[in-house]
């Protein structure tokens, strides 16, 4: 499964970078003026399932742009076409491919392709973590004053859920820096290799999160929910660290819980 979700990756993601400044048509999601969707993301999600449906004809499906499968398989493709659309649109080459599967519910193989870097992020469970088929881990660094974090926001900001404004507020004063890139899946790959020492978010959908969280894990690093209970790609928020500056992190998102 796992050589299969990569080759689903790479030719979508290569799609992607070539048709970077080509879009045909922006739509928007139910009524939201900041969530866009274009033709490119359904396109990339088309290719990706056939090639799925082609090899795991029986298998279900959870893919962002409304392809769905069987829902009595055991194993569940769960698919981000485009993750980054925002950036796609504007011509920002950060964006990535997302494929995690599941077997009973459980994360079993997670890949991401950056193919603007041509980076290759792929984990099997048990298996490690790798970034272009050398083993990544995540970092050593255990403070929050020299951490580097990532963020990012829901496209119905103006609602501030969850107060995602607070939060963000509250880790600039308390983190080296903080960034946000616009690919949640990126983000989380990003733990994974330690580039970034943490990452949290407060309302995604499985798609988004499905092959980074199984990365985390496998390169060593811990995903929890904002009160530190275990994740679930399910629910909307999560934190992901090197596991080391886990507890600093969920110390700074009660304060804004409050
Ligand atoms: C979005 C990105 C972004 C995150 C949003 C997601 P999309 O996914 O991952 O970083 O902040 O919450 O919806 O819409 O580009 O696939
Ligand atoms: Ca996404
Ligand atoms: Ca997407």
């Amino acid at each position: 499964m796992v050589n299969i979700a990569i080759e689903a990756a790479l030719e979508a993601g290569k799609f992607l970078k070539h048709s970077l400044g080509k879009i045909k048509t922006v739509e928007r999601k139910s009524g939201q003026e900041r969530n866009l969707v274009t033709n490119i993301d359904k396109q990339a999600e088309e290719m990706i399932v056939e090639k799925i449906k082609q090899h795991f004809p029986t298998h279900n499906i959870l893919a962002e742009e409304g392809t769905t499968g069987n829902e009595n398989s055991e194993f569940k493709w769960i698919i981000d076409p485009l993750d980054g659309t925002t950036n796609f649109t504007h011509g920002l080459p950060l964006f990535c491919v997302s494929i995690g599967v599941e077997k009973n519910d459980e994360l079993i193989c997670g890949v991401v392709y950056d193919p603007n870097r041509d980076e290759l992020f792929s984990a099997e469970k048990g298996n490690g973590a790798k970034l272009n088929g050398k083993k990544i881990s995540v970092s050593t660094n255990d403070k929050l004053i020299s951490s580097l974090l990532v963020t990012g926001f829901p496209y119905n900001i103006t609602e501030n859920p969850m107060n995602c404004v607070e939060h963000f507020q509250n880790f600039l004063f308390e983190a080296q820096a903080v960034r946000r890139l616009g690919s949640a899946a990126l983000d989380l790959c990003y733990v994974a290799c330690g580039r970034f020492d943490g990452f949290w978010e407060v309302a995604l959908n499985p798609w988004d999160m499905a092959a980074g969280v199984l990365l985390v894990e496998e390169a060593g690093g811990i995903v929890s929910d904002f009160n530190g209970n275990e994740h679930s790609i399910y629910k909307k928020d999560i934190v992901a660290s090197n596991g080391k500056v886990h507890k600093e992190m969920l110390n700074v998102l009660k304060k804004g819980m409050k």
